[in-house]
């Protein structure tokens, strides 16, 4: 039975990993040895991965590999993919290559606004509280004034501050629904700052509030924070051509850009199928998301909220043949940062950006867009052809010789040896084995 532990985050790094392999492992040796080969040598360089987090025992890592030749409006660009998950960079960095033919890639930011907002509970008129609202609302701006001062200045800050009535979804409840413009920040701690200085003045102007009645001065703050849902921070891409010029598989051409249009219709009305399409996505996205230093569970949350917009999850991209044309296109929300947070702090992160040409979040939006929607034409691409299977099990291939422990010669010979046969798990150890005991 194991027993809970008392002042852990107070323990040093070593104490911590010491406690952990004595409770958790059979070999506590093993375990400590294993956390301590992913320490980095450069003392100061691990101490800034420590304190990116609380209770640090280790670095975990992911690759960081890079998808090149993205043309995305007329520039070119090498776009950096942190992720796990082998043939995704491959795919992107093909699909790139495709199009790169095909005058590259289109992008566009619809809007930049960010949401956050103040739930509050009021028990009371609801006349009064609308005239209260405009009463309090120029306190809401210049009480906020130290936060938004620097934002302003460079052309950011509040855009809006409206009352919103929640009461027929649920008794008592109001919002403050605010909109901001954080410019180049990704602007949590800005938007969260303002919004908690938004709930005091709301809160403490009310119980100074004449026309209020006793019960209405009790505004109860219920929570401030910034909403991921973010529809009107949002980014289109596209890619079109002559069908015709569909012409790279061994498929007519035609026939090739009907089955596409079909996949992508398929997932725009079938959810078990919209889900895998736009997984197929957020691989690209939330690769790059992660390598410039940004939150991908946000940009995960926002986006699959904004897939069920009309009721019904659904696909992510649009695809079409008018006159010949065949057009792919993505549309989706992004709230993104290139300056602030990680991107500051993360070495990697730094040269990520760089190798982006230190974009704007709006043209860190648009990349973004680009590297979801060339993932899904690749994995669209792939499905509608030869199947998924053929190019994945071929990347796959890698990971289970290395599994397997394979040395380079052995690698080298089974690349060769699966260039014309499909490779599953079990032929390929069924071949490794023979080819150890011939050896
Ligand atoms: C695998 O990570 C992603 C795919 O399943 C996406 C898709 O089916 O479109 C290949």
């Amino acid at each position: 039975m194991k027993q809970p532990v008392e002042g852990f985050s107070k323990l040093t790094k070593n104490q911590k990993i010491e406690w952990l392999a004595q409770a958790y492992f059979s070999d506590p040796g093993k375990a400590v040895s294993i956390f301590k080969t992913y320490w980095n040598d450069d003392e100061k360089l691990q101490k800034l991965h420590d304190e990116f987090i609380e209770n640090t025992i280790t670095n975990y890592y992911l690759p960081l590999g890079v998808a090149p030749n993205f043309l995305i409006n007329e520039q070119l660009y090498t776009i950096p993919m942190a992720i796990e998950e082998s043939s995704v960079v491959a795919a992107a960095g093909k699909a790139a290559k495709f199009w790169l033919k095909r005058g590259g890639f289109h992008a566009e930011v619809v809007n930049t606004e960010k949401i956050g907002q103040v739930h509050f509970i009021y028990k009371g008129d609801k006349e009064r509280l609308r005239q209260y609202f405009e009463h309090i609302k120029p306190a809401l701006f210049s009480e906020t004034e130290t936060i938004t001062e620097n934002m302003k200045k460079r052309g950011g800050g509040i855009i809006a501050i409206e009352l919103r009535d929640k009461t027929a979804a649920l008794e008592d409840y109001y919002q403050l629904h605010c909109t901001f413009n954080t410019l180049d920040a990704m602007g949590a701690n800005f938007i969260n700052s303002c919004l908690e200085q938004f709930a005091r003045t709301l809160q403490q102007g009310a119980q100074e509030y004449e026309a209020f009645e006793t019960e209405e001065k009790k505004i109860r703050i219920v929570m401030s924070i910034l909403s991921n849902y973010v529809p009107d921070c949002l980014v289109r891409a596209s890619v079109s051509c002559k069908v015709e010029e569909l012409n790279e598989d061994q498929m007519p051409p035609e026939e090739f850009a009907d089955k596409f249009v079909r996949a992508v219709d398929i997932a725009r009305i079938e959810p078990y199928r919209a889900v895998t399409h736009n997984k197929g996505i957020m691989n690209g996205i939330d690769a790059v998301v992660l390598a410039t230093g940004n939150d991908f569970r946000a940009v995960e949350a926002g986006v699959h909220a904004y897939a069920a917009r009309n009721g019904r999850y659904s696909s992510l991209t649009s695809a079409s043949i008018e006159n010949g044309i065949f057009r792919f296109e993505i549309e989706i929300p992004l709230a993104l940062g290139t300056v602030g947070g990680l991107t500051s702090l993360h070495p990697l992160v730094q040269l990520s950006l760089e190798m982006l040409g230190n974009p704007s979040a709006p043209e860190l939006m648009q990349i973004v867009a680009v590297a979801g929607l060339a993932q899904n034409f690749g994995a669209i691409r792939s499905l509608v052809t030869t199947g998924i299977q053929k190019g994945h099990m071929k990347m796959h291939l890698l990971n289970i010789l290395n599994q397997l422990q394979a040395t380079d010669e052995e690698k080298a010979f089974f690349v060769t040896y699966f260039k014309d046969k499909t490779a599953t798990h079990r032929s390929v150890i069924e071949v490794f084995h023979k080819l150890r005991e011939n050896a």
